[in-house]
C-alpha cells in the first residue's frame, strides 16, 4: 500500500492525487483521500484505479489544506469501496490511512464490538480508527501513544482529526514512511520518489517514531531516543527520473536505462586496477566460513546468480534462501557467516525479518539495495548501493541487472580478500566487466526487434518453459518470473537436466521452451536436452552466446537469439535482456497492464 500526506497553503487534493499516482506501484486495487475542511473531514474513496477516485473527487467536496491519501494492495478484505482507506470510527471524527498489518486485530475488534462499535469494513485498519476513538482523552498524540501499547504488527499510519486543524499525525512501526520538508508545505509518503517533485530533504522515520506535520513544522518524537537529525536524508535523485520520458511504459524505459545503470555503477566501483568495495572490507572477517544470501522475488533470483559467482571466484560455500522461508527454518547462521540481504526497495517485510533473524545469530549483514535510506540499509552492518535509480514498474529489470553487477564486484572483492585468484586473473576479470555496459547496449538494440516478433508468436500458448544449467538456470528463473508476472502466461523454469524427470511430460507440439546457453562446457549438455524437447514437438528458443553457436545452423532452433558474451561468468546481465524484452512485448501483445500487473505490488511491506 502507499500513503501520502500534505499540509500546506494550497488545496491538498491536487497534491494527494499526484502523490498517489507516484505511489500507485505499491498497490492499485482501491484508493481514497481525506481532507480536513472547516470542522469536518471529507473522505472520498472507492474500489478501482486512481482514475475512478479522480472521477469521484470531481463531484465531491475535497476542500482543505491538510489531507492524507492511500492506494491499496488488499490483504484483509477484498478490493471494495468499504475496504478502501481512509477509515473512520463511529463518530467520523478521525480519518486514518494505514500500510501494514495489525496482527491482533481480531481480538481488538471483538473487544470493540462488545463496547458497541459498529464496523463498515473487513479490514484490520478500521479497528485502529475505532481504537483511536476509545483511547482519545486529550489529543491525538496521546491517543496514538496508548493505542500503540495495544496493537501488534506493522504499521505506517497517518491520521487527521476533525477537531484539530493542527496537522497530520503519524506513527511508524515496521512499515516505511518518510516526511518531506518543503518551502510552504510539508509532505508525507511511503517512499522518497513520490515526493521528489516537491523536495529533496527528507526525514526517514524509524520504528516507534511519532510525528506531527503542519505547513510550517515537522515535529518528530523518536521512538528510540536518537536525535531527530539522524533521520535526515538528502536525496540526490532527480524528479525526471520518475517520469516515463516518452516511453510507453516505465518497464520499457527501465529496460533501456540498463546500459546507463551499468556504466554509473561500474564507474563508481571499478577502476582499472581495483574493485572499490570499502563497505565489505570494513566488515570483512578472515574467519568467514560461508555466505548466506537472502531476499524475495527478483532479488532472490539475483542471489541465485550471486551464489555461482561467489562460489566460483571466492571459493566460499553459499546458501541462498527465500527470506520468508529463512525466518522459520534451521538456518545454521552464526558469527562466521556473511549474510547478504538483497532488496531493491529495502523495505520488503520478509527480507527485513530474515535480516533480523541473522543479526540475532551474530552474523555480519551486508545489504545490496537500491534504496540507501531504507529500513534494510539502516539495519545492516554494511550497505552497497546498487544505484539503479528509482524503479517504478512492478516487474524489476534495471534493479535486477544492478544486483547482478553488485554480485560480480562482491565476488571479485571476496576473491581478492581470500586470495583465491591471482593478480592477473583478477585484472582479466575486471577488464571484461568494464566491457559490459557496451555489450548490454548492443544486445538491447540488436535483440529488441527479434524479441518483439518472437513475443507475437508465443502468446497463444498456455505454458512456456525456461531451461538452463548452472548460471543459465538461475537466469531461467528470472526469465520465467518476468513473463508470468506481466503477461500472465504460465511459465516455469527448470534445470535443463531435470526436465526429463517430470516436466517433459508437459512438452507437446508447439510448446515454447527457452533454452539458455552461455556456459561453454554446459551448453553441449543443454543441447542434448534441447534435442529431447524437439523430439516431442517443442519449439526451442535458444538464447545463447554467439561463440557457442558458431557451428550450429540457425534452423536447428525455432529461434536463435545470439548474445555477445566473451566472459561467460558475466553473461547474466546480457542474457537477461532478451528475456525482459520478450516478456514486455508478450504482455503488450496481450494488452496487459504492464507497469502494474494484477494482484502484485512493487514493495511488499507485509509478511
Ligand atoms: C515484490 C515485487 C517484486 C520484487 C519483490 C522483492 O514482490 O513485485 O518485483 O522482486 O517484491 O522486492 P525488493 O524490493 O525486496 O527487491
Amino acid at each position: 500500500c502507499g500513503i501520502v500526506g500534505y499540509a500546506g497553503k494550497e488545496q491538498a487534493d491536487e497534491f494527494l492525487l499526484a502523490g498517489l499516482k507516484r505511489l500507485e506501484y505499491r498497490g492499485y486495487d482501491s484508493a481514497g483521500i481525506a481532507t480536513l475542511g472547516d470542522e469536518c473531514v471529507n473522505v472520498i474513496k472507492c474500489k478501482g484505479s486512481l482514475d475512478e477516485l479522480e472521477d469521484c473527487m470531481e463531484t465531491d467536496n475535497t476542500a482543505g489544506e491538510i489531507g492524507i491519501g492511500h492506494t491499496r494492495w488488499a490483504t484483509h478484505g477484498v478490493p471494495a469501496d468499504c475496504n478502501a482507506h481512509p477509515h473512520q470510527g463511529c463518530e467520523d471524527r478521525f480519518a486514518l490511512v494505514h500500510n501494514g498489518i495489525i496482527e491482533n486485530y481480531q481480538k481488538l475488534k471483538q473487544d470493540l464490538l462488545e463496547r458497541g462499535h459498529k464496523f463498515d469494513s473487513e479490514t484490520d485498519t478500521e479497528v485502529l480508527a475505532h481504537l483511536l476513538e476509545e483511547e482519545h482523552e486529550s489529543d491525538v498524540l496521546q491517543a496514538m501513544r496508548s493505542m500503540r501499547e495495544k496493537i501488534e504488527g506493522s504499521y505506517a499510519l497517518a491520521v487527521v482529526d476533525r477537531e484539530d486543524s493542527g496537522g497530520i499525525y503519524v506513527l511508524r512501526q515496521a512499515s516505511p514512511l518518510v516526511i518531506g520538508e518543503g518551502e510552504d508545505a510539508n509532505f508525507l509518503a511511503s517512499d522518497i520518489p513520490a515526493l521528489l517533485e516537491y523536495t529533496k530533504d527528507f526525514y526517514v522515520l524509524e520504528d516507534g517514531d511519532m510525528a506531527v506535520i503542519d505547513e510550517d513544522e515537522i515535529d518528530i518524537y523518536p521512538g528510540n531516543g536518537q536525535a531527530v537529525e539522524e533521520r535526515y536524508f538528502h536525496a540526490d535523485w532527480d524528479a525526471e527520473m520518475v517520469e516515463k520520458q516518452g516511453y510507453e511504459h516505465f518497464m520499457l524505459k527501465e529496460i533501456h536505462e540498463q546500459p546507463t545503470v551499468a556504466r554509473r555503477f561500474l564507474s563508481d566501483r571499478l577502476k582499472q586496477e581495483e574493485v572499490k568495495m570499502p563497505e565489505l572490507e570494513e566488515i570483512w572477517q578472515e574467519d568467514f566460513e560461508k555466505v548466506m544470501i537472502t531476499a524475495c522475488g527478483t532479488a532472490y533470483y539475483s542471489g541465485q546468480v550471486g551464489r555461482h559467482i561467489i562460489e566460483e571466484l571466492a571459493r566460499l560455500p553459499v546458501d541462498v534462501e527465500i527470506a520468508s522461508e529463512l525466518r522459520y527454518k534451521q538456518n545454521f547462521i552464526d558469527e562466521d557467516t556473511l549474510v547478504i540481504v538483497v532488496s531493491q526497495s529495502g523495505e520488503t517485510a520478509d527480507t527485513l525479518a530474515a535480516l533480523e533473524v541473522a543479526q540475532k545469530k551474530g552474523a555480519k549483514i551486508l545489504a545490496l539495495t537500491n534504496t540507501a535510506s531504507s529500513s534494510i540499509a539502516r539495519q545492516s552492518d554494511a550497505v552497497v548501493d546498487i544505484m539503479a535509480g528509482p524503479e517504478i514498474a512492478v516487474a524489476s529489470t534495471k534493479a535486477y541487472l544492478a544486483m547482478l553487477l553488485g554480485f560480480y564486484l562482491l565476488g571479485l572483492k571476496l576473491a581478492e580478500l581470500r586470495g583465491t585468484l591471482s593478480q592477473s586473473e583478477l585484472s582479466d576479470y575486471r577488464r571484461e566487466i568494464l566491457k559490459l555496459p557496451d555489450r548490454i547496449e548492443s544486445t538491447l538494440h540488436r535483440t529488441e526487434p527479434q524479441c518483439q516478433k518472437l513475443a507475437e508468436t508465443i502468446v497463444d500458448y498456455d505454458s512456456i518453459f525456461f531451461i538452463g544449467r548452472n548460471l543459465d538456470y538461475s537466469l531461467a528463473l528470472e526469465g520465467a518470473l518476468k513473463l508470468k508476472e506481466i503477461s500472465y502466461i504460465h511459465a516455469e523454469s527448470y534445470p535443463a537436466g531435470e526436465l526429463k524427470h517430470g516436466t517433459l511430460a508437459l512438452v507437446e507440439e508447439g510448446v515454447p521452451v527457452f533454452a539458455l546457453m552461455t556456459r561453454g562446457k554446459l551448453a553441449r549438455k543443454t543441447l542434448s536436452n534441447v534435442e529431447e524437447v524437439k523430439a516431442r514437438g517443442g519449439r526451442v528458443i535458444a538464447v545463447a552466446s554467439s561463440q557457442l553457436m558458431e557451428e550450429r545452423a540457425e534452423d536447428e532452433f525455432y529461434e536463435l537469439i545470439k548474445l555477445p558474451v566473451s566472459n561467460e561468468l558475466w553473461a547474466g546481465v546480457i542474457a537477461v535482456i532478451p528475456l525482459q524484452l520478450t516478456a514486455y512485448y508478450a504482455a503488450k501483445e496481450l494488452d496487459c497492464s504492464i507497469d502494474k500487473p494484477r494482484n502484485l505490488a512493487k514493495s511488499v511491506t507485509v509478511e
